[in-house]
C-alpha cells in the first residue's frame, strides 16, 4: 500500500515543482552566476529604534530571493541584541498610546559584527532625527571603507550623511522630509526628481517604497537583467525608472542635482 503510494506522492511533488518552475522561469545564466565570485554574499543592515520596517524589508526581501539562488548571508546590526522596535523614543511622541510596533532581533551588534560585510543597507525612519544616532554613525563611518556597496533607503541617507559618507557625493533622500535629511550633508549634491540616484557605490533611494526600485536597479546591476526581471516576477512588482519622482512636485522642492 505504502509502497504504491511513494511512487505516486513523487510524481504529484514533481508534477507541483514542474509547475512552480513553469510560472516563474529563471534565468538559463544560473551556473555561470553560481561561479561568479564577484557576486556579493555578506549583507548588513542596520537597525534602531524608530526605524521603518518597508524602508528595511523593501530591499531585504527581493534579495531573500537571490538568496534562495546564491549564496548569502543577513546581519541584522544594532547596539544591543536587545529587539528593535519601531516605537517612538518616547511615551510623548506616541500621542494615542498606540501599540502599533513591530519589532526585530538583531543577529550581531555594531561590535560584533563579522568583519565580512561587503553590502550594507541603512533604513531610515523617524528615528534617524534621534537626539543621539552616533552608534549607527560611528558605524557606517568606520566600516564605509571596507564595503563593496552602501544602500541607502528614504531618511538612512541622513544616517550616512551624518557619518561623512556621502560628503561630495551625489545622494538622494525621502522628500517629504527633504530640508531636515538635507541640512546633515551640507557637502553632499542632494539630487530631486529622482527615485533612487546611484554615485560610485553608494546608492541611496527616496521614501519608503523607493527602495524597492533602488533593490531592482541593484539586483540587475549585480546579477543582470535576467534575475531582476525573475524577482521582479515572483514579488509581482512593477519598478518605477530612475526619474520617476512625482513626490519632488508634492513637497514642492526646487530641482536640484542630476541623475
Ligand atoms: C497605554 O496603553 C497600555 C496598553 O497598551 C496601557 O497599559 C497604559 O495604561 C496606557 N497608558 C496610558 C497613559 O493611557
Ligand atoms: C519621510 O518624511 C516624513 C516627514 O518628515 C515622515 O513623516 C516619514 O516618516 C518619513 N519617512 C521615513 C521612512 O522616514
Ligand atoms: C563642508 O565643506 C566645507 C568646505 O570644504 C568644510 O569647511 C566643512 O567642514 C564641510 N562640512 C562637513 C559637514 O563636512
Ligand atoms: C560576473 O559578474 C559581473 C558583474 O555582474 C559580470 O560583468 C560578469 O559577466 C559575470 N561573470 C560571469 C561568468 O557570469
Amino acid at each position: 500500500m505504502l509502497k504504491e503510494l511513494i511512487p505516486s506522492l513523487l510524481s504529484c511533488m514533481l508534477a507541483m515543482n514542474s509547475v512552480v518552475e513553469a510560472s516563474s522561469p529563471q534565468p538559463h545564466s544560473i551556473k555561470a552566476r553560481e561561479a561568479n565570485e564577484t557576486t556579493p554574499r555578506n549583507f548588513g543592515v542596520v537597525v534602531f529604534r524608530a526605524m521603518l520596517m518597508q524602508d528595511m524589508i523593501g530591499v531585504v526581501d527581493p534579495l531573500q530571493n537571490m538568496a534562495h539562488k546564491f549564496p548569502m548571508n543577513l546581519y541584522i546590526l544594532s547596539s544591543t541584541l536587545d529587539p528593535v522596535t519601531t516605537e517612538p523614543a518616547s511615551a510623548a511622541m506616541n500621542v494615542h498610546n498606540s501599540s502599533f510596533w513591530p519589532t526585530i532581533n538583531p543577529t550581531h551588534t555594531f561590535a560584533t559584527a563579522p568583519e565580512d560585510i561587503e553590502v550594507l543597507i541603512v533604513p531610515g525612519g523617524p528615528g534617524v532625527r534621534a537626539p543621539d544616532v552616533s552608534a549607527m554613525t560611528n558605524f557606517i563611518r568606520d566600516r564605509y571603507p571596507k564595503l563593496r556597496y552602501l544602500l541607502t533607503v528614504c531618511t538612512g541617507a541622513g544616517l550616512a550623511a551624518k557619518s561623512g559618507v556621502l560628503d561630495g557625493r551625489r545622494a538622494t533622500t525621502n522628500k517629504s522630509a527633504w530640508k531636515t535629511i538635507t541640512s546633515y550633508g551640507p557637502n553632499t549634491t542632494w539630487v530631486s526628481p529622482a527615485r533612487w540616484v546611484v554615485d560610485g557605490n553608494i546608492w541611496s533611494s527616496s521614501g519608503a517604497t523607493a527602495g524597492l526600485d533602488l533593490t531592482f536597479a541593484w539586483i540587475e546591476h549585480i546579477w543582470g537583467q535576467e534575475w531582476a526581471e525573475y524577482v521582479m516576477g515572483l514579488q509581482e512588482y512593477v519598478p518605477h525608472p530612475q526619474d520617476f519622482d512625482p513626490f519632488a512636485a508634492k513637497f514642492n522642492i526646487t530641482p536640484t542635482g542630476s541623475l
